[in-house]
């Protein structure tokens, strides 16, 4: 046995084969159980692909890289969930491509953020952050208040997104030109991050 030990030891190639192999059994052990596991896949009850107003202003917010700076994921960690509630679920993020989760947290963690301001206080916020909280290290986008949704686009990433299985009906993406006609970045961005944590579990 020792004898065996001494021969991995002295064998770089060797070694390195066997660290792999080890390694990999801890990869193995967490991420095969998952693609076993319904729940993880499967939309919390209410969980329902955007809607378009509110998949435009998604879209807003990743082109405009607001996630460098906010994460949309609560920790199961006992100052997160007494800050922004119960930590996130799976099932909450389904329809999330990509994904927007996270632990930097410049500013504060956004999967809750639904309904904790009027929409009056987010178009104030995001033009000018310090209007209302002067210590506010975030940028202003006063440029999204002028900018027009692009309808036509919207029904595009709708219809991508379906082939990718998610549920929208025909309907939905028939009617994403006049759900967003007339709108701006801003209220895009507003209508999305108000659907934030709309069907999240209540509860720390
Ligand atoms: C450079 C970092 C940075 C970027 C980029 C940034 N933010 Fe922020 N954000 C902050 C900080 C810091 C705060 C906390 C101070 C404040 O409320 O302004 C904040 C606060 C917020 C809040 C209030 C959260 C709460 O719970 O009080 C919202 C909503 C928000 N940001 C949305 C956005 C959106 C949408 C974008 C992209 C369009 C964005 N932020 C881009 C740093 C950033």
């Amino acid at each position: 046995m020792s004898h065996a030990h001494e021969k991995v030891e002295k064998n770089i190639t060797l070694m390195a084969i066997l660290i792999a192999v080890a390694v990999s059994f801890g990869g193995i052990a967490e991420i095969v159980p998952l693609m076993f596991q319904a729940e993880a896949i499967k939309p919390l009850p209410g969980v329902k692909p955007y809607p378009a107003l509110e998949l435009a202003g998604r879209e807003v917010y990743i082109r405009e890289g607001c996630y460098n700076c906010h994460s949309q994921m609560v920790r199961t960690l006992r100052f997160e969930t007494e800050r922004y509630g119960h930590y996130s679920l799976a099932g909450e993020s389904v329809y999330d491509r990509p994904f927007q989760w996270g632990s930097k947290r410049t500013g504060p963690d956004l999967a809750r953020v639904g309904g904790r301001y009027s929409d009056d206080w987010h178009r104030v916020h995001l033009n000018n952050p310090r209007d209302l909280v002067p210590e506010s290290n975030m940028p202003g986008f006063p440029w999204l208040a002028d900018a027009t949704v692009d309808g036509a686009l919207v029904k595009k990433k709708m219809q991508a997104l379906r082939t990718l299985g998610d549920p929208y009906t025909q309907a939905d993406i028939d009617g994403a030109n006049a759900a967003v006609e007339g709108k701006t970045e801003l209220d895009a961005v507003v209508a999305y991050l108000q659907g934030l944590g709309k069907h999240a579990p209540r509860g720390g």
